[in-house]
């Protein structure tokens, strides 16, 4: 078995990675792994291992189709981790979202095509479906994006199933909510928070904070991934909840106790452009079809992220640091 992993320097194809390379998917032990990774600012060789005898990394594009065609040769499955990620920075620039999400899925895709790889799992997002103030999307839910990241990956979601439907590529998509853990870049609300905080820093809370956000830990969604690529049916679409929902107040309290401070600490800001209100999935799909059920109880994987910040500050002191130096063109203001 051989897997191409895109996009696996980041937060959660580097946890997909490093727990299959540990054996911890059952029948993938023997697994030969490729990752396919850009090394953008987010992407950091150091989240895999420096070398390990089933692992190979190509740092590359996905919109390079010559290289991802040459790369897909010979894998039984390809799992599509890689995009631009962060919200604020869409809305700051879209380009390059619409270049690597909408353009290097279709490139990937025409790759595995021209390659006969019999397996894909498109990672998406539940901010495909837009904002909604009560209830929680099915994967029937039309799609109605709302910053220029979540319409990037609704039309990489469309592209990824015109590919089932026109070229009969076995895939699945999964549609996740917010992740939390390990390794997760500082830009994002639980490791920026945890990171200032431990600095003796303020953070910035976006407008009134009634934001919600359903939080499920990256562990949880990598088995519920690998469930899909083992299980899940081509032509289709899994949400993936964690039923962890807080509004952006509460999880600040809970981190702010966790980190020994209080609401001193928090710097209310001008409100993100276009700013969800709340994100809400029902992933009885999942559940009911493939067995899935998160597993991290979320006090504790919340604790266990805060401790890995605090024992881990050389993963994240320089990355901070950057951000202090492009502070003249940080991508929040204050009220
Ligand atoms: P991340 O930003 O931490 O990592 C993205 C990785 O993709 C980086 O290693 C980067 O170098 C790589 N990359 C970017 N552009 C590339 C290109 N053109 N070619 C090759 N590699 C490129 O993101 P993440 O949080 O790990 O998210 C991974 C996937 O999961 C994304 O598709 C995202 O939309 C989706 N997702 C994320 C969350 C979340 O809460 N973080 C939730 C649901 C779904
Ligand atoms: O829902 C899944 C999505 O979750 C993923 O598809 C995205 O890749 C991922 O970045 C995440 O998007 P969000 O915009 O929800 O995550 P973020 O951590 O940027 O923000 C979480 C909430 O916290 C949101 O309501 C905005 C708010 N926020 C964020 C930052 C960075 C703040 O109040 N202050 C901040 O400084």
């Amino acid at each position: 078995m051989r897997v191409l992993v895109t996009g696996a320097a980041g937060f959660i194809g580097s946890n997909y990675v490093r727990t299959l390379l540990q054996g911890g998917y059952p029948g993938y032990e023997d697994a030969r792994v490729t990752v396919l990774d850009k090394l953008s600012y987010a992407g950091r060789r150091d989240n895999l291992p420096a070398s390990h005898p089933r692992l190979e990394f190509v740092q590359g594009d996905i919109c390079d189709l010559p290289l991802v065609t040459e790369v897909a040769d010979g894998h039984d499955a390809v799992l599509h981790f890689a995009a631009e990620s962060h919200v604020d920075r869409s809305v700051d620039s879209a380009a390059e979202f619409i270049r690597t999400n909408v353009g290097g899925t279709q490139t990937l895709l025409d790759a595995c095509v021209e390659r006969g790889v019999e397996r894909v799992v498109h990672v998406s997002t539940d901010e495909v479906y837009g904002s909604i103030a009560q209830g929680s999307w099915t994967e029937e839910w039309p799609l109605a994006p709302n910053s220029p990241y979540a319409a990037s990956k609704a039309a990489s979601d469309l592209v990824a199933r015109s590919y089932w439907r026109t070229h009969g590529v076995d895939l699945s998509i999964t549609r996740c909510s917010n992740n939390y853990g390990p390794h997760q870049h500082p830009e994002k609300l639980i490791p920026l928070f945890v990171t200032n905080l431990l600095r003796g820093e303020q953070v910035p809370l976006y407008g009134d904070g009634r934001n919600v956000r359903e939080w499920l830990h990256v562990d949880d969604h990598c088995r519920a991934i690998q469930l899909v690529l083992t299980k899940g049916q081509a032509g289709e679409t899994y949400n993936v909840g964690g039923g962890n929902e807080l509004t952006n107040v509460d999880i600040t309290r809970r981190i702010l106790e966790l980190c020994g401070a209080d609401w001193s600490m928090v710097h209310r800001v001008a409100d993100r452009k276009g700013h969800d209100l709340r994100y809400a999935l029902d992933d009885s799909k999942i559940r009911d079809q493939l067995g899935y059920e998160p597993l991290v109880p979320f006090e504790q994987g919340l604790a266990d992220t805060v401790a890995w910040y605090r024992d881990t500050p050389s993963w994240w002191q320089h990355v901070t640091q950057e951000r202090a130096v492009h502070a003249g063109t940080a991508l929040y203001q204050e009220n």
